[in-house]
């Protein structure tokens, strides 16, 4: 993504993340004791649980090895292997399945940060800016611009230039540092890009295209012939539209699109 003030997008970025853990449900405030469970054993559920990898004790090898000897002492009498996730990557920790009162145990040990319980979603709604309690006349929405000042760049299968979505209606002319430009070729030159549709390029003067028959099947320009593209890169800055049922618009109406068919 270029952008010329990115720091608005990625705001939003953070707050959807956060909005997503929130839907985690938090474990339960204390249960019974320890010693109620080992006479009456509770089902198990599915846990989270993020962990400080820098915390792990130097004696295990690997944090797969720590996380298993932290759940072992949760039940010793337990032989059962409990972890069935170890994340390493954007977050550390493991998911187990564990009991709410393993699970509440857990969440105090050394080393570990958050213990969440697994939970069914379900598909909420296609109006994301109302499920998220984003008010377009206050709060993080309208102070972001509404993606005002960003050029969302995709790599996908080009663009239909005619299409309402890119209408650029309100918006002023791209900033002068903008170094996109738009190519012509095959029912499409730069007089279809407008202040929203800022780019499109085509690159299929590589063998491996030439191979594929992209010639045969594609128009010899940036413009869409799969609807893909199209589809995508109306996803987030598209301006308000007709839709199915009622208006869709995107959540970042005023940024600008550059399309890069590959
Ligand atoms: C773009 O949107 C404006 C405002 O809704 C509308 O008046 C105009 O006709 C649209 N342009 C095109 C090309 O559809
Ligand atoms: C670009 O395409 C439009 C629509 O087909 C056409 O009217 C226009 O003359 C073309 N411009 C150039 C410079 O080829």
């Amino acid at each position: 993504m270029a952008s010329k003030t990115s720091t608005p997008l990625h705001c939003l970025a953070i707050f959807l993340l956060l909005a997503q853990l929130a839907r985690s449900a938090i474990i339960p405030p204390s249960g019974p004791s320890d010693h109620q469970h080992q006479h009456n054993p509770q089902p198990s559920d599915a846990y989270i649980v993020h962990t400080d990898h820098l915390a792990k004790p130097s004696q295990f090898a690997t944090p797969k090895r720590w996380y298993t000897s932290v759940v072992a002492t949760l039940s010793p009498a337990t032989s059962l292997e409990r972890i069935f996730y170890v994340y390493d990557t954007v977050m550390h920790g493991f998911a187990a399945e564990l009991t709410d009162d393993e699970a509440r145990r857990l969440s105090d040990a050394p080393g570990v940060s958050s213990v969440y319980k697994d939970t069914v979603v379900h598909l909420h709604t296609t109006w994301s800016p109302g499920f998220l309690g984003l008010d377009k006349d206050f709060g993080i929405w309208p102070d972001t611009g509404f993606g005002d000042g960003v050029i969302i760049d995709f790599v996908d299968t080009g663009i239909w230039p005619e299409s309402a979505s890119f209408n650029d209606s309100g918006l002023s002319p791209v900033w002068l540092t903008w170094k996109g430009r738009c190519d012509d070729g095959e029912r499409f030159n730069a007089s279809m890009c407008n202040n929203k549709l800022v780019g499109a390029r085509f690159f299929a003067a590589g063998p491996r295209a030439k191979a594929l028959g992209m010639d045969a099947v594609e128009f010899q320009s940036p413009r869409d012939a799969h609807g893909h593209g199209t589809h995508v890169a109306s996803t987030a800055p598209r301006f308000p539209t007709p839709a199915c049922t009622g208006t869709a618009r995107g959540v970042a109406p005023r940024a600008r699109v550059a399309m890069y068919k590959a």
